[in-house]
């Protein structure tokens, strides 16, 4: 080594030193504000559950979707109903109930179990905006679909026993509300009927008196009385062959969704069968 570069070694080596603690400052920076930036579009900030799923929490998913519906495709289908999740969620008003390992669930298995049509009944609904969701779902599988959806679109949710006062999103539910996030997911408004009510109320069961619904999702009241009620109504309105999602089933926030569908499951005279769980969501088959 000659002389000049003995001398210079210690020098260019701060030098090194200096150029390498810059550079670590710099991607720090950078990625401290590219997860920033991320949180502030998938984080739980005005909604109650965040939209980072782990890559764990996506492989548990595709796999109890693909146990359900016996689909090769499951991970797909799962990573398709994540894009589709931000992409209405994020465009609407409100929020999506839900964490999102369920809100996957019953994204990616609903029109993987193949219901016999594409006409969707939805008992509550929020802010529109999962029925939205089910919309574009439906169409991602070729099933044209037309939307029902039950709910008497108070300005925060209802749930008996419950006092609900302000929703974690800052946005009061109206009917204004649900109908410009049904359009902002790209659902066309003579393909919607929107029937403002109680699942319960003798007006809405004789307005759809005679339906037979592909799809019907139970997410109206949560207690045991309520869904038990909107299982016999279920009956009456499945088409053969229907796919029923009973959301927040095994939930330990509402322990009746499960006591009621179990109940109603086991009776001798029930055209519903279990075809199994993804997360908190139970899907049942109408004869
Ligand atoms: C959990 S939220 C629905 C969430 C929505 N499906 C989603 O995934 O974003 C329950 C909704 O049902 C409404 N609701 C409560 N009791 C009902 C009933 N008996 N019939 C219809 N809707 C009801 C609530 O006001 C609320 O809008």
């Amino acid at each position: 080594m000659s002389l000049l570069s003995r001398v210079a070694r210690p020098v260019t080596r701060r030098i090194d030193r200096r150029i390498e603690r810059r550079v670590d400052r710099t991607l720090r920076r950078e990625l401290a504000r590219h997860h920033h930036t991320t949180e502030l579009l998938l984080g739980s900030d005005g909604r109650r559950f965040d939209r980072h799923p782990t890559p764990a929490q996506i492989s548990a998913v595709a796999r109890e979707v693909g146990a359900v519906t016996g689909e090769r495709f499951a991970r797909r289908a799962t990573v398709q109903a994540y894009r589709t999740l931000i992409e209405v969620e994020n465009r609407g008003v409100g929020r999506i109930a839900g964490g999102t390992s369920n809100i996957l669930g019953k994204l990616a298995a609903t029109p993987l179990l193949k219901p016999p049509n594409g006409d969707v009944l939805e008992i509550g609904t929020l802010y529109g905006l999962f029925a939205g969701c089910l919309a574009r779902q439906m169409l991602r599988a070729g099933i044209p679909y037309h939307l029902t959806i039950v709910d008497p679109i108070a300005p925060v949710q209802l749930q008996e026993g419950m006092e609900i006062t302000h929703d974690a999103s800052g946005t009061p539910i109206s009917e204004e509300i649900v109908r410009a996030n049904l359009h902002y997911a790209g659902v066309q408004p003579d393909r919607t009927r929107l029937l403002r009510g109680y699942s319960t109320d003798p007006g809405i069961h004789q307005a759809l008196a005679g339906g037979k619904f592909g799809v019907i999702v139970v997410d109206g009241d949560h207690s045991a009385p309520g869904v038990r009620a909107d299982l016999e109504w279920v009956e009456e309105l499945a088409a053969p062959g229907a796919v029923v999602v009973v959301d927040d089933y095994d939930d330990r926030v509402w322990p009746g969704v499960k006591e009621a569908t179990d109940e109603h499951l086991a009776r001798g005279d029930t055209r519903l069968t279990r075809i199994g769980q993804v997360t908190t969501t139970a899907f049942l088959r109408a004869s």
